[in-house]
């Protein structure tokens, strides 16, 4: 595979008719890694764990298990149940992530980024999403951590929303860049942030117009559904995560940054499985699952965006160059089918199953990772 790393090739049969019909395409980009993903433990990290490690090279790691993450002694074990639970012959390297709180051992993250136990801390507001009670409620409280974080180029990876009451749910993201994220950054201009899951036009404008040293992810399913997917014609859980979806011209800032191939916005799927029980509840928890289908759903979007040619940057680049990693020497091959591949609605696991992302469209590319 030569640097250039992107190659399209059209199949056309050879009589005029069909020479109008595009009836395949293959793209072969670098294998992509996930900048953001719950992997879970116990019975969930066995169930979800080979639908990662089958697409992607390595993963952000979210430190989110109850208890959370919170030194590095806790981050290796947790690595190690990783690699435990990979299936043979899968080549994927977790990426450990620690859990900021109040009482974090500024030593610990610099010895553990420094010896590669840890890649990146993840900044919670307490409150803010699924398992983040022990997260951080006043900031200066970590300042002397990220402090160091800057001198020692840890990056710190942001749950970007505010968590008081008194503002709206769907205003959340933007008021945290303002209130939050602006301030840190300034105070502390090294820090290299990324602010995750962008969900706004706010997050995009923030990510791609800021100072140096940021980068956003952006999720697959933010890429394909707007609030009305949660909401209308009956309430679906499964599209219920955090940053909420929100509504379409947020959506459509959110595809064109993704597709603009600018380095500073990368994939994290925030693949984020909960038991179906769990979604489906009075009281539902936060988070979509989606690493099965992520790869097919990205290039169809991208497709849709005539941006095929920007895929690998989005998906295969952009990332490691912000967390100046090399970028991967696997490939894999995407290859759209002239009818719809199919895809399983849920996964089992040991203790019930897990819903599948649905991107309510019929997905036509086929991933082999074995490119
Ligand atoms: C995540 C989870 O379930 O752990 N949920 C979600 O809706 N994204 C937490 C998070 O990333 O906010
Ligand atoms: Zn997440």
């Amino acid at each position: 595979m030569q640097a250039a790393t992107q190659m399209k090739r059209l199949a056309l049969a050879g009589t005029a008719a069909q020479m109008t019909d595009i009836s395949m395409q293959d793209l072969i980009i670098r294998r992509p890694d996930d900048w953001h993903l719950h992997l879970r433990d116990g019975d969930m990290l066995e169930a979800v764990l080979p639908h990662s490690s089958a697409h992607f090279s390595r993963a952000i790691i979210m430190p989110n298990l109850v208890p959370p993450v919170t030194d590095c002694a806790s981050a290796s074990a947790y690595r190690a149940r990783i690699e435990r639970a990979l299936p043979k012959g899968h080549d994927f390297t977790p990426l450990m992530t620690l859990y900021l709180t109040e009482t974090t051992d500024a030593d610990d993250v610099v010895a553990g980024f420094e010896s590669g136990v840890i890649r990146a801390v993840k900044l919670y507001p307490a409150g803010a999403t699924t398992n983040s009670q022990s997260g951080v409620r006043d900031m200066e409280k970590v300042y002397p951590v990220l402090e160091r974080m800057a001198q020692a180029g840890v990056p710190l990876c942001v749950h970007g929303e505010v968590t008081d009451p008194d503002v709206d749910i769907f205003d959340r993201e933007a008021v945290f860049i303002e209130r939050v994220l602006e301030p840190i950054r300034r105070r502390f201009p090294a820090l290299r942030i990324v602010m995750e899951h962008i969900t706004t036009q706010e997050g995009v404008a923030y990510v791609r117009d800021g100072a140096e040293g940021i980068g956003g992810t952006i999720t697959t399913h933010h890429l394909i559904i707007n609030r009305n997917a949660i909401l209308v014609g009956g309430i679906r859980p499964h599209y219920y995560c955090l940053p909420i979806a929100k509504r379409e011209s947020h959506r459509l800032a959110l595809r064109e940054a993704a597709t603009s191939g600018n380095a500073r916005f990368f994939l994290g799927t925030d693949s984020a499985p909960h038991l179906d029980p769990a979604k489906e509840s009075a009281c539902g928890c936060a988070g979509v699952f989606s690493s099965i289908n992520t790869m097919a759903c990205l290039a169809h979007v991208f497709e849709q965006e005539d941006a095929l040619d920007m895929l690998e940057a989005f998906a295969s680049l952009n990332g490691p160059g912000f967390y100046r990693l090399p970028v991967n020497e696997a490939t894999m091959r995407l290859t759209r089918r002239e009818t719809p591949v199919n895809l399983p609605d849920k996964i089992e696991t040991k203790s019930g199953a897990v819903t599948v992302f649905d991107p309510m469209f019929p997905i036509y590319w086929d991933v082999d990772a074995k490119a």
